[in-house]
């Protein structure tokens, strides 16, 4: 899959994004080894800090169904910024990168985008 197509789905993802809090929609898509792609959104809550993001809403359901092993992952957002993933999306995809790597695709507005890998973003991340 290009890495259009992937930035697509997690464009799609964006839309079901339940926002009433920050009015930011993101959406993401995670590519596992065996090609398989979960997509996710956020999902806020009044209870601010119980806000999930989109990166780890697509992170879970890959884990609740069978997939440890990521090679890509496509993160849409509309902002002035890059949406780089956040400190505690990056601990939690650090989980599933082990020795291996993967590559992390951020958008912002206008559609333009980076890519990065995951080891560029979280050097020396703390692992049991
Ligand atoms: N958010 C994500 O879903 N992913 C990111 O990488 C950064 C932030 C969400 C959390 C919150 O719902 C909104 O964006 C504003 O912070």
């Amino acid at each position: 899959m290009t890495d259009r197509a992937l930035l697509n789905k997690a464009r799609e993802a964006a839309d079901n994004a339940y926002v009433p809090y920050s009015h930011f929609p993101v959406g993401a898509a995670l590519e596992c080894a065996d090609g398989t792609v979960y997509t996710g959104c956020n999902v806020e809550n009044a209870a601010l800090g119980s806000t999930i993001c989109a990166e780890r809403t697509a992170i879970v359901k890959a884990v609740s169904e069978g997939r440890r092993r990521f090679v890509r992952l496509a993160i849409y957002g509309e902002g002035e910024n890059y949406c780089f993933p956040c400190g505690a999306c990056r601990q939690m995809l650090a989980e599933f990168v082990g020795s291996g790597d993967m590559e992390i695709l951020c958008t912002r507005s206008g559609g333009r985008y980076v890519s990065y890998k995951f080891s560029d973003l979280m050097p020396h991340c703390f692992q049991l």
